[in-house]
């Protein structure tokens, strides 16, 4: 405490010319006012030391810099930020370190709180699937309140990189493949981290990231070069980056990859030119993990003093962990070649941002031992987590109606690898911690505990995630055949993706698929939960099966979430935020695809068409896809004009009507088509989607406010313009709609 007082009248004395008025305009002033006067205050080298980030000693997310002068430096004001410290212990030790630096300036904790910290929410990719931007918001939220109880201020998320290739295991962590949906959730995890804005101690500082096209690394080869049009880049995968910047996140990060031969993390284009130019952004930008000394393998600089060099005037602010910045920098500003006014933009930046957190007043504030025990074990942060999962589960197939089960069922057999799986529920990019085994809901007490005890559970393995081994196939086959339902719960393990994760096969790994059809073989109904982070290749097995239930990785309330669904507690309504694919072969595979000038006229037509020979060119299962325990018809959509101009609101009205047994939920999509452009423009592009619960029979009446803007398109000059023509508009209930209707922009 007495550490803390000192600092705070050091400050007043550092600001004391600065009067502290207490109206919002005076107080942003002011912010701008102390963060100059501590920049006078600095040396050159303490300057450089704020650009720099090192990972703590806690949890390593890449290759560590071996050095072990880490805390000296902290104690020397060499540091900005530190990742990896965890726990509010561990951050207020850290702090105190910092705190014994000639100005005493504190650290900036970071920490990829992706998908929760404590209570762990299900992976983003399936989040994304909920299509519920309430939800989503609320899962950041608390991630952000948990986090920040223990001294983390920053996390580095949302991941908001659109990606089209699930052979990249980075799929888990984004909102998949559409830039309309995929901004939507941008800015609502953008909010939810947050919160009522920086300088509360339960906000954290988002980072968006990867800047920029991350997601579109050839051939899903994670951390390779990314090779597009500018056009495609602005229209399509820098819409999110976009949006996280307009709903306010306060850094962004590099991604590892080059841009069309540029390194992203020097890439003036993006950084300068777009982010802090025309975007407006006004907080800081740091490298992802040694992407600064990584542009020497690119073959893009000669050394690392050149690689700080290139960053930094490309525009990346704060260099994380490659040490290229602090061994570097002063020489280059002493040689001439980096000017000491760039250095002090950067670091006027990050201070910016310290003093938004408060941490010139409390270095402290964030790292809360009682708010942290509060946090330890919240019920109503499980209950939100619980409510998403249910959400973000996918019914792709129910034949029979097998779902939900009866309440004639007396024997339920599970078999499967992950039927009893602890960690893997929690998904890539989740904090192991000591207790998992006792708060993670497993898929079998899930399921056990809700079907009670007037029912019998049976289990058999039956194999491993990825062993050969087949000789658990007997106790399966045998387990199923005494039960009058089998849940099977197949998939990846956890890490099977996430960073550094892409596969070339995303066929169910080991002998999975063979011990599906061997219990399959024995007719009794079988429902299949698909565990995975990527959209996964299984044509092979779901004719076998009666049901499936597309589960992603769910997080603490697992099973609790899956056994809601298959009982029918709540009705499923995720829909796929990415195309599946009918196998590899066919990726890149997505909705919004552009035509060709020889399409094919139907599944059929291989004469001189652009198809392939042995397959379809429709996916297993197209973007938007879900079903529901219920059924529902969705009309045609209806403009209230035709023809319409610049500026003007087009009104389109979809009727959905509940047409099954139940209550349920349907999230209905609006696509369009621009049919002539002067660029070739997708075969269809979603412009909104709303959801509605209705009860059996209910009907509702939806309606969408469309303008030129939705149509617009960043053409051959890269202006963001619309053109004037026909325009078909599309509803559903996925993106495989066939009938429009069309309107026309004057
Ligand atoms: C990842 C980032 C992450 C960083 C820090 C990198 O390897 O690409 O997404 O935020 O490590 O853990």
């Amino acid at each position: 405490m007495r550490k803390f007082i000192s600092v705070f009248v050091m400050y007043l004395m550092v600001i004391a010319a600065v009067s502290c008025s207490l109206t919002v305009g005076a107080q942003h002033l002011s912010v701008e006012h102390r963060v100059d006067s501590v920049l006078s205050l600095m040396t050159l080298d303490e300057k450089i030391g704020q650009m720099n980030q090192y990972s703590g000693f806690w949890e390593a997310t890449g290759p560590i810099t071996e050095e072990g002068d880490k805390l000296e430096q902290v104690r020397n004001g060499m540091l900005g930020s530190m990742l990896n410290v965890t726990g509010s212990g561990h951050t207020r030790q850290i702090q105190e370190m910092a705190l014994q630096s000639r100005l005493r300036i504190p650290l900036l904790f970071g920490q990829d709180i992706i998908h929760g910290y404590r209570t762990i929410f299900p992976i983003p990719l399936a989040e994304a699937a909920s299509w519920d931007l309430q939800a989503i918001e609320q899962s950041a939220r608390i991630a952000a309140t948990e986090a920040s109880a223990a001294g983390v201020h920053w996390t580095f998320a949302p991941m908001v990189d659109i990606s089209r290739d699930p052979r990249w295991g980075r799929v888990m962590e984004g909102a998949g493949e559409d830039p309309y949906l995929g901004s939507l959730i941008a800015a609502a995890r953008v909010r939810g981290f947050q919160g009522k804005g920086l300088g509360n101690t339960d906000a954290l500082m988002a980072c968006g990231k990867h800047f920029a096209a991350y997601g579109a690394a050839i051939g899903g080869r994670d951390y390779n070069s990314v090779d597009m049009s500018l056009q495609q880049l602005n229209d399509v995968y820098l819409k999110p980056y976009k949006a996280a910047v307009d709903a306010g996140v306060a850094t962004m990060m590099n991604s590892f990859n080059d841009i069309n031969g540029i390194p992203a993390t020097a890439n003036q284009y993006i950084l300068r030119d777009l982010l802090k130019g025309s975007w407006g952004f006004t907080g800081f930008v740091v490298s992802d993990w040694g992407s600064v000394g990584e542009m020497i393998n690119h073959g893009y600089v000669t050394n690392e003093a050149d690689a700080a060099r290139a960053a930094l005037t490309g525009g990346c602010d704060m260099d994380m962990e490659s040490r290229c910045y602090i061994k570097n920098m002063k020489q280059l500003v002493l040689s001439g070649i980096i000017s000491e006014s760039l250095i002090d933009e950067s670091v006027k930046l990050i201070l910016r941002k310290k003093f938004e957190m408060g941490l010139f007043d409390d270095p402290f504030r964030f790292c809360s031992e009682e708010r942290e025990k509060q946090q330890w074990d919240n019920p109503q942060n499980r209950a939100a987590a619980r409510n998403i999962a249910r959400k973000s589960i996918v019914l792709l197939k129910n034949e029979n109606k097998l779902l939900p089960l009866s309440r004639e069922v007396r024997t339920i057999a599970m078999i499967g690898p992950l039927v009893k799986a602890v960690g893997d529920n929690n998904g890539f990019w989740s904090y192991a911690w000591p207790d998992d085994s006792a708060r993670i809901v497993t898929q079998w007490q899930g399921i056990s505990n809700r079907a009670g005890k007037n029912v019998k559970m049976l289990y058999a393995r039956g194999c491993g995630i990825t062993e050969p081994d087949t000789s658990g196939f007997r106790e399966a086959v045998v387990a199923a055949m005494n039960a009058d339902v089998v849940i099977m719960s197949v998939g990846e393990s956890a890490n099977m993706s996430g960073e550094a994760k892409s596969r070339s096969n995303i066929h169910l790994p080991g002998v999975q698929e063979e011990l599906v059809k061997a219990v399959c073989a024995t007719g009794k109904p079988v429902v299949l939960l698909i565990n995975a982070g990527r959209p996964l290749v299984f044509n092979n097995i779901s004719g076998n099966s009666g049901a499936i239930l597309y589960t992603w990785w769910l997080g603490t309330e697992a099973g609790n979430a899956i056994a809601d669904v298959v009982f029918g507690d709540y009705n499923p309504s995720g829909k796929l935020p990415m195309t599946f694919p009918r196998t590899e072969g066919q990726i890149p595979v997505y909705y919004s695809y552009l035509n060709t000038g020889r399409p094919p006229k139907n599944e059929n037509d291989l004469n001189y068409v652009s198809a392939y020979t042995d397959l379809p060119n429709s996916p297993e299962y197209p973007f938007g896809y879900g079903l529901s325990y219920s059924t529902f018809s969705i009309s045609e959509p209806v403009p209230d004009k035709t023809v319409f101009s610049p500026g003007e609101e087009v009104h389109v009205r979809v009727i959905v009507t509940n047409t099954g047994e139940t209550e349920g939920t349907e999230t209905v999509q609006l696509y369009f088509r621009d049919k002539v452009g002067s660029l070739v423009r997708p075969v269809k592009q979603l412009a909104g989607f709303q959801q509605v619960l209705l009860k059996k029979a209910e009907s509702r009446t939806l309606t969408f406010t469309l303008t030129d803007k939705d149509f617009s398109f960043f053409n051959d000059k890269l202006e963001f313009r619309s053109e004037p023509g026909e325009f078909e508009l599309f509803a559903g209930n996925c993106s495989a709609i066939e009938k429009g209707v069309s309107i026309w922009l004057k």
